[in-house]
């Protein structure tokens, strides 16, 4: 199995969340993972895709949420491209690459939305396998850190829908 994980990260609670994926990943193939700047433009030979993302606005952030980030609220990292215009520059994947999205968002008070939800939407109408639902993992407040046992919430979400062997995703 070959995986490949992208993550899109302001404060680096995505991006926390999203090495231990790549770790748990790593003892059933191999693994790459990168953010969404740095991230290939095709997912061409890779078995298993995992996506993760902050929610903005109640979706997936846009140039404006990134810059309202950083110039409101002190964000230390402004992403070029967030997953939204990654995903968009990808094209229909040559298999149905089994696919797992993720987000991050605050954990008070609840509001509804979801990067996670949009982007799965988003990858199912290019052509990716996304029958496994999205996860949802809370930070306190906009710059976290990530709520006490949701790396390890995350760690056993992998293990329950992605096999020992790698490469196929069991539907939750
Ligand atoms: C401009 C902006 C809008 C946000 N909108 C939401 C929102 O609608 N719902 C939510 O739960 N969190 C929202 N958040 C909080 C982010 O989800 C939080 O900053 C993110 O999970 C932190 O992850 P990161 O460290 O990987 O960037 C917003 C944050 C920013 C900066």
């Amino acid at each position: 199995m070959r995986a490949l994980v992208v993550y899109e990260s302001l404060w680096g609670n995505t991006e926390k969340v999203a090495r231990a994926i790549a770790d748990a990943l790593s003892s059933r193939g191999a693994v790459d993972i990168f953010d969404t700047d740095a991230a290939p433009s095709t997912t061409d030979g890779y078995d298993l895709l995992v996506v993760g993302a902050p929610t903005h606005a109640f979706s997936m952030s846009r140039p404006s949420t990134r810059a309202d980030a950083v110039a409101s609220h002190s964000a230390p990292h402004e992403p070029v491209k967030g997953v939204r215009e990654w995903v968009g520059g990808l094209h229909r994947p040559t298999a149905d690459t089994p696919t797992l999205v993720f987000d991050t968002q605050v954990d008070e008070p609840r509001l509804p939305g979801s990067a996670a939800k949009a982007a799965r939407h988003q990858l199912h109408d290019l052509g990716f396998d996304t029958t496994v639902m999205q996860q949802t993992f809370r930070v306190h407040g906009y710059a976290g850190p990530l709520l006490y046992g949701e790396v390890e919430r995350a760690i056993a979400w992998i293990s329950k829908n992605v096999a020992a062997d790698g490469a196929h995703p069991r539907a939750a």
